[in-house]
């Protein structure tokens, strides 16, 4: 049976559908990942440029880091995979998103309920008056227009907490799904990546959609290794095809 199709038979029965995504659902929209052979860190070492040290360094890199991946958010576009997601929720088979991401690709492609834990590179904050930018601003200055003080991506860096909210609202999202889809995610950042965990021990199926291995295929009911978008498509696809109803017929 094709991947698809064995998506869409779970996705079909499963009533409390929430997606958990990873930088791997946005590589086919073009921003690279973090840990595949073309990621960040792969060229790049993420305590110097991801880190609270390097933001309180106010080194080069860092501000060179965040302006290259900035100007990379501008033109691109959600993909196939993130306009199922948000048809998805949209035919209420979907509940929400929860993301690692912040590219605010999923919110671009019409999903409404998306959880960001890793916060999102489309605002920058000032470390001293809190006043909020579009991120662009970071390639013209890093001090505040309105106090002087430096500018900062709105982004969770390495050695900062996780925004108490999002944490919140995704662990009574995983407790409470009947299916946890994992999208492109290396499942290897804590405490992001305990969210497969919390689904599981609340009864939850875990299907792990992603190009390589991850720590949780072990436990995982259902791995595809495979493109995301084009899964995500086929499956849609063989779910119209049944003539699946949204989420409430199951
Ligand atoms: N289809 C399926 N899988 C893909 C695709 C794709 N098109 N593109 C990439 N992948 C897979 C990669 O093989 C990799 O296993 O997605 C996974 C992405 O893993 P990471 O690069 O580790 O990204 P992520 O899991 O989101 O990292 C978590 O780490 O550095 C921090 O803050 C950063 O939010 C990020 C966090």
């Amino acid at each position: 049976m094709s991947n698809g199709r064995t998506l869409a038979e779970r996705i079909g029965r499963a009533k409390r559908v929430v997606a958990f995504t990873g930088a791997g659902m946005s590589t086919e929209s073009g921003l690279a990942d973090f840990r595949s052979s073309r990621g960040h860190w792969k060229r790049y070492d993420p305590l110097a440029m991801a880190s609270v040290e390097a933001l309180q360094s106010r080194s080069p890199a860092f501000y060179d880091f965040y302006r290259m991946r900035i100007e990379a958010l501008s033109g691109v576009e959600p993909h196939q995979g993130h306009r199922v997601l948000a048809r998805w929720e949209d035919e209420g088979r979907l509940q929400a998103v929860i993301t690692q991401n912040v590219d605010r690709l999923h919110q671009a492609a019409g999903s409404r309920r998306v959880v960001e834990l890793h916060g999102n590179l489309r605002e920058v904050s000032c470390t001293q008056c809190r006043q909020r930018f579009p991120s662009t601003v970071l390639l013209e200055r890093v001090d505040c227009a309105l106090c002087g003080g430096a500018l900062r991506p709105a982004v969770v860096l390495f050695g900062e907490h996780l925004p108490g909210g999002p944490f919140a609202e995704s662990e009574e999202l995983a407790e409470s799904c009947d299916l946890l889809l994992v999208l492109g995610s290396s499942l290897t950042v804590s405490p992001a990546n305990v969210f497969p965990g919390i689904a599981q021990s609340g009864g939850a199926d875990l299907v792990i959609v992603n190009r390589g291995a991850t720590p949780y295929d072990g436990r995982a009911d259902l791995v595809i290794d495979g493109a995301i978008g084009e899964v995500l498509a086929a499956a849609d696809g063989c779910l119209r095809e049944a003539g699946h109803a949204g989420g409430q017929e199951g």
